[in-house]
């Protein structure tokens, strides 16, 4: 069904007034990296880490692969688009994969914990049948579990709370290994241990580094966000391990988390506010609302809403569909964007086809969507370049490789071409950087660190607890 809404000249003025709060100086995001520091070094003083909000969680990942990594490995990855369980060869210099994805039914992702954990074992049981792995014997195994966990070694994690889409019941302070082996033991028909939890831009960080040993930072630019980076142990204040060679820890900085005590308010646009209120996590993860997947489309549909009430687009009408939260899907963004006129906004006819409004559809209308869109998707892509700019003014080192990985920086067209051109307006002018798609963190990543704690566990090393006798 059409409904029509009060109809007014539209105008690109008007348009432009409407997304004006999306349009911001670079004064604005210096403040930001400014306050951004700030708050990451409450997360990393042992003073002010209760009341932090971004957590700035060490992850007693403390090297990075040297090539010399070796073995059959499990992966889990659980917490972006999809669920998938892998199997990794690392043979030194080649590594060799296999994955299945399965799927998450909304059911699970706001069910009960221990339904979400059998599924997961029954995955991995159904992945090593097919791969012949029953009866192959122990099989190590790294579970890239993106959400907020404090770690207490390579694999006891602790979850902090949920993000994105999730909200089981039971997981909450429970060490997320611990129910993962539960669950595996309540099944009995699959050997495989868990040696290592991490997090997904840790996973993104050591697949990188592992081709190019420059890489000091990931960041993860998908259903939500995140960034994690390798900081000198003198400067974590709430570090507990070790002070032995190398006094270096990969630090989960969880700045999704960023703005929750009202320090970013002053950007924040109505929709921004709106987009909150209506979330499963009200309060919580506002950065990662301003610039993630999961939220962006939701922000331009509510914009479009907006527009078509003040009869500024579509003749001023609307649908069901556009009117439905979170059919306006952020990979509708990237279509958008992508085209020009000499195309005839293909693209963009096509998403609105798909949302009924078709016929209300002017070439004029084409070009202010788009705006729309570019205005969402570059103070997205500044606001991360701020959080970019800030870890690596922190290192200061000469020539640093950010290590990126995630659906809005993978299919959007122009996120990396924005990333860049602000992260360098934002940098100290005597440092250089690179950003670097990381090809399969969460999979490549989590064999990495397996095989890193797996060795640490052969040598004795601290970092890891063994859970079985094995
Ligand atoms: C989670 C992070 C994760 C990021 C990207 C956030 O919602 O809190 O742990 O790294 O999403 O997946």
């Amino acid at each position: 069904m059409v409904h029509q809404k009060c109809v007014r000249k539209p105008t690109r003025k008007c348009i432009e007034n409407v997304m004006k709060d999306y349009d911001l100086e670079k004064g604005t995001y210096e403040r930001v990296g400014r306050i951004l520091l700030d708050e990451m070094e409450q997360g990393l003083s042992r003073d002010t880490n209760a009341s932090a909000v971004i957590k700035m969680f060490p992850t007693y990942v403390r090297a990075l692969p040297d090539g010399s990594e070796r073995g059959n490995f499990l992966a889990l990855d659980l917490g972006g688009t999809n669920f998938r369980v892998l199997l990794i060869t690392l043979k030194g210099a080649s590594v060799e994969m296999e994955n299945k994805i399965y799927p998450i039914s909304q059911e699970l992702m706001i069910g009960h914990g221990t339904k979400l954990f059998d599924h997961i074992a029954s995955c991995i049981s159904d992945f090593m049948t097919d791969h012949n792995l029953k009866g192959a014997g122990h099989l190590p195994l790294g579970f890239t579990f993106s959400f907020p966990c404090a770690q207490d070694s390579l694999n006891v994690g602790r979850l902090v709370q949920w993000t994105k889409g999730f909200a089981c019941e039971g997981v909450q302070n429970q060490d997320v290994v611990k129910l993962l082996h539960e669950a595996i033991a309540r099944r009995g028909d699959i050997d495989v241990e868990c040696v290592a939890l991490l997090n997904d831009t840790v996973g993104c960080l050591m697949s990188c580094a592992f081709l190019d040993h420059n890489t000091e930072i990931g960041v993860i630019l998908g259903t939500g966000t995140n960034a994690c980076y390798m900081e000198k142990l003198d400067r974590v204040g709430t570090w507990d391990g070790d002070r032995g060679e190398p006094q270096q820890v990969i630090i989960n900085t969880e700045w999704g988390a960023f703005g929750s005590n009202g320090c970013l308010d002053f950007l924040r646009t109505d929709v921004d506010k709106a987009i909150d209120e209506a979330s499963l996590n009200p309060g919580k993860q506002l950065y990662e609302k301003m610039i993630s997947g999961m939220y962006m489309g939701e922000i331009v549909r509510r914009v479009l809403v907006k527009c078509v009430s003040q009869g500024l687009l579509f003749e001023g009408h609307s649908s069901d569909l556009l009117d439905t939260p979170a059919r306006f899907y952020t990979k509708y963004i990237s279509e958008i964007e992508k085209d020009t006129d000499e195309d005839e906004f293909r693209r963009t006819k096509i998403v609105f086809e798909e949302l009924g409004l078709e016929e209300h559809l002017t070439d004029d209308d084409c070009r202010n969507v788009q705006y729309i869109c570019s205005l969402v998707s570059q103070r997205a892509a500044y606001l991360a370049s701020a959080g970019i700019a800030t870890l690596l003014n922190r290192i200061e080192k000469p020539n640093i490789t950010v290590a990126v990985d995630g659906s809005l920086y993978r299919y959007h067209p122009y996120f990396h071409q924005l990333m860049m051109d602000k992260t360098r307006q934002l940098l100290k002018p005597e440092l250089n950087f690179h950003i670097r798609l990381s090809e399969d963190g969460s999979g490549r990543g989590a064999a990495l660190v397996a095989a890193v704690a797996h060795r640490y566990h052969s040598q004795g090393i601290h970092g890891y607890k063994p859970t079985t006798n094995g």
